[in-house]
């Protein structure tokens, strides 16, 4: 196949980018975006702050549309995120107790309620371990200790029961003390019956990154039985070492059968969180790099 989304869906795959809801009428976005993908996430209008900027006062203009964009193409949608420590409104950084769980959770049933039956995978919960594999310090964790996450999954779990429902985090890229502690936590979901679905490796990488535990990380998550995704993959650099970074993320996804999908993090150099690292697969004249070469060829060799 000739496009990203069009190769990976022959693998029955998707192949998503994140995506800000001001660029859609843009015509080389907006075309670039509407001929390779095939699922979308939102890069920030998903999130608490945009999402209840005054408690209970639900704002959903900006999701509600990317989803209808995305609906109205047949590309499928990725929630981001309904529980994260960062871009909380202000309202939620001051409380305490039941009443930080309470919003929590009305906040959950309120998001992934209004989507209900639209979302393929949520980020449930988003970037709660340390490197070391301890749980962060947020004020989730100080105020509502290590139940939370459970708390929230069960939440999200009755507003959307058939979305896919994951944990996400980054420097999880490969086997080490973060992804070890959430591959227990997962083990132990598991174990209990405490819904969740799929992990996401937001893979924020350079070119120089080690991968050389990528692929067997995936798949110990994926026999554990859920899903694995890649769900913010970008990475910095250029040129040929780029390229490969990429075909060997893309390989590892391929080579696992429960790895469902691949988002990248924005799709031109244009607009990346990551200012100057053109780390993404169009150049800022939404030209084809090396690297958006060697992932389709990675999604066609599946
Ligand atoms: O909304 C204001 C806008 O009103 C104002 O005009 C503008 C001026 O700078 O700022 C806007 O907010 C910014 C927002 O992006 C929207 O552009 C925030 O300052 C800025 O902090 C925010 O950055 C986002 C970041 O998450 C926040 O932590 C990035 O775009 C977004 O790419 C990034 O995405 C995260 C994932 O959600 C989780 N994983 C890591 C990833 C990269 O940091």
């Amino acid at each position: 196949a000739d496009t990203l989304g069009a190769a990976a869906a022959e693998s029955g795959r998707y192949y998503g980018t994140a995506v800000v809801p001001e660029l859609l009428d843009d015509s080389a976005y907006g075309s670039t975006l509407n001929r390779e993908f095939n699922s979308v996430v939102a890069e920030n209008v998903m999130k608490w702050d945009a999402t209840e900027p005054n408690r209970g006062q639900f704002n959903f203009s900006g999701g509600d549309r990317i989803v209808e964009h995305a609906r109205s193409r047949g590309m499928s949608v990725r929630g981001h995120t309904l529980v994260w420590h960062a871009q909380q409104p202000g309202w939620v950084q001051g409380l305490t107790g039941d009443s930080l769980r309470q919003a929590m959770l009305d906040h959950i049933s309120g998001v992934a309620g209004h989507y209900r039956g639209q979302i393929h995978s949520w980020d449930v919960v988003n970037e709660a371990f340390e490197w070391d594999g301890s749980r962060r310090q947020s004020n989730l964790q100080q105020q509502l200790g290590n139940g939370w996450i459970e708390e929230a999954f069960r939440a999200a779990d009755s507003a959307d029961p058939n979305a896919k429902l994951c944990y996400n985090d980054y420097g999880t890229d490969g086997i080490n003390a973060k992804s070890d502690a959430i591959y227990r936590m997962v083990q132990d979901f598991r174990s209990r019956g405490v819904p969740i679905d799929c992990v996401g490796f937001q893979s924020h990488l350079d070119s120089n990154s080690d991968l050389s535990t990528y692929r067997q990380n995936l798949q110990r998550f994926a026999d554990l039985g859920i899903d694995v995704q890649i769900t913010e993959l970008d990475i910095g650099g250029s040129g040929s070492a780029q390229a490969n970074a990429y075909r060997t993320v893309t390989q590892a996804c391929v080579a696992v059968s429960r790895c469902n999908g691949i988002t990248i993090w924005g799709f031109t150099d244009a607009h990346s969180w990551r200012g100057d690292d053109t780390p993404l697969l169009f150049d800022t004249n939404y030209n084809k790099k090396e690297a958006y070469y060697a992932v389709l060829d990675a999604l066609n060799s599946a």
